[in-house]
């Protein structure tokens, strides 16, 4: 009994290892087999890179010799549009030269006596009134030449002379100013009080007090320059003395000229001029002529398109359009300095300096 018994646990260990062995057996099998897939798939993905690797490198030698052919043509579209700007800019020339030098002469003949009568007639009707006192019989007839001072500021600016006195200070004001239409005379400094529609204050430049202020009628409603937003008033001195410029809504947004007394600020007499504020960047008077400056939104060439004699000897009519010298920016004010014959300019930041020349007025102003 005992034997059996043992004889058959004996027989199942045997068969129990047996059956263990086959199954690691087959397991061994299957992890081979999963191991050849896997090798072969390595070796596949292997392949692949190198195949990629093959492509990126031609594809990148293609780019490579694209951009090549692409910076030729660049560097040709470069000179041809260099040489056109040239081409430009020696039309523009060409076209200035003929407009300062070539005065049109039209050919029209005109009976003379006929002719001599209409312009007596036309000078008594439109004789101006006041007599402004200085004998003054000059024209603007262009803006010669260009210096650049320095860089200064933003494009907000403004820089004089004063026209009777010498050097340069750093002032501070008694009150605050709005735009940058001032004028210095005589030791007085003249500008629109920020805040104010349209006062005008006259401060010594010496010790800073207010010596007498103004409210000028009609004057901060809209910007005097529409290119030029933030003055409302602009101040000019000339050889005659000082005046106000404008725009008034009421009258189409044209400017209005005012001469002002320099002592009490009172005003003397206001012309309506037919000059626009539209596309204006600001305005200057010499002799008694306001010259409305003229350019686009874009910054451009700055012309001087409208003039408004208050003698009524010079007409916009008859002038030739005149060109600044060629800077593509705007300015934010211009100041004339009457003995120096120079036009002090803010041009986007940079204080510059042009030179005027003038001559001698066709007719004289009949006072
Ligand atoms: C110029 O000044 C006015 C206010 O007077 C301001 O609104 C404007 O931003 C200024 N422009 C620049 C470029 O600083
Ligand atoms: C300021 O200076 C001017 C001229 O230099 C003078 O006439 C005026 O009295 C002075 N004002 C004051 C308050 O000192």
């Amino acid at each position: 009994m005992y034997n059996w018994c043992s004889l058959l646990a004996a027989f199942l260990l045997t068969q129990r290892m047996g059956y263990a062995q086959r199954q690691e057996m087959v397991m061994m099998q299957y992890f081979e087999g999963r191991m050849n897939q896997l090798e072969d798939r390595l070796a596949k993905c292997d392949q692949d890179m190198q195949n990629y690797e093959q492509k990126l490198y031609d594809l990148s030698k293609e780019v490579r010799g694209r951009l090549e052919a692409l910076n030729v043509f660049k560097a040709e579209v470069k000179s041809q549009v260099e040489s056109a700007v040239m081409r430009v800019e020696r039309v523009e020339r060409e076209l200035e030269y003929l407009e300062t030098e070539g005065p049109k002469q039209p050919c029209v003949e005109i009976d003379e006596t006929l002719l001599e009568q209409q312009v007596k007639e036309e000078q008594q009707k439109k004789k101006v009134q006041i007599n402004l006192g200085t004998d003054c019989n000059m024209a603007l007839s262009a803006v010669k030449s260009l210096k650049i001072v320095k860089r200064a500021g933003d494009a907000n600016g403004s820089w004089l002379k004063d026209p009777s006195k010498g050097s340069a200070r750093r002032i501070q004001l008694p009150f605050p100013w709005q735009g940058t239409g001032h004028a210095v005379y005589n030791g007085f400094l003249y500008y629109h009080r920020a805040d104010t529609a349209n006062e005008i204050l006259k401060v010594h430049i010496h010790n800073l007090t207010v010596n007498d202020r103004t409210l000028l009628q009609g004057a901060g409603r809209m910007p005097a320059y529409s290119l030029s937003p933030h003055t409302f008033i602009d101040l000019a001195v000339d050889e005659l003395g000082l005046w106000a410029i404008h725009a008034d809504s009421d009258f189409g947004g044209n400017l209005v000229l005012t001469k002002l007394d320099k002592s009490s600020l009172g005003v003397e007499h206001t012309w309506d001029t037919p000059c626009k504020s539209r596309d204006a960047e600001g305005a200057f008077v010499i002799c008694g002529t306001l010259y409305v400056v003229y350019n686009s939104r874009y910054g451009g060439r700055s012309t001087v398109q409208c003039l408004y004699d208050v003698y009524d000897t010079i007409h916009s009519e008859d002038t030739p359009l005149l060109f600044f010298p060629k800077r593509y920016a705007t300015h934010s004010s211009m100041h004339y300095h009457p003995k120096e014959k120079l036009l002090y300019s803010w041009d986007e930041g940079y204080q510059t300096v042009y030179k005027l020349e003038t001559k001698k007025k066709n007719k004289v102003p009949s006072i």
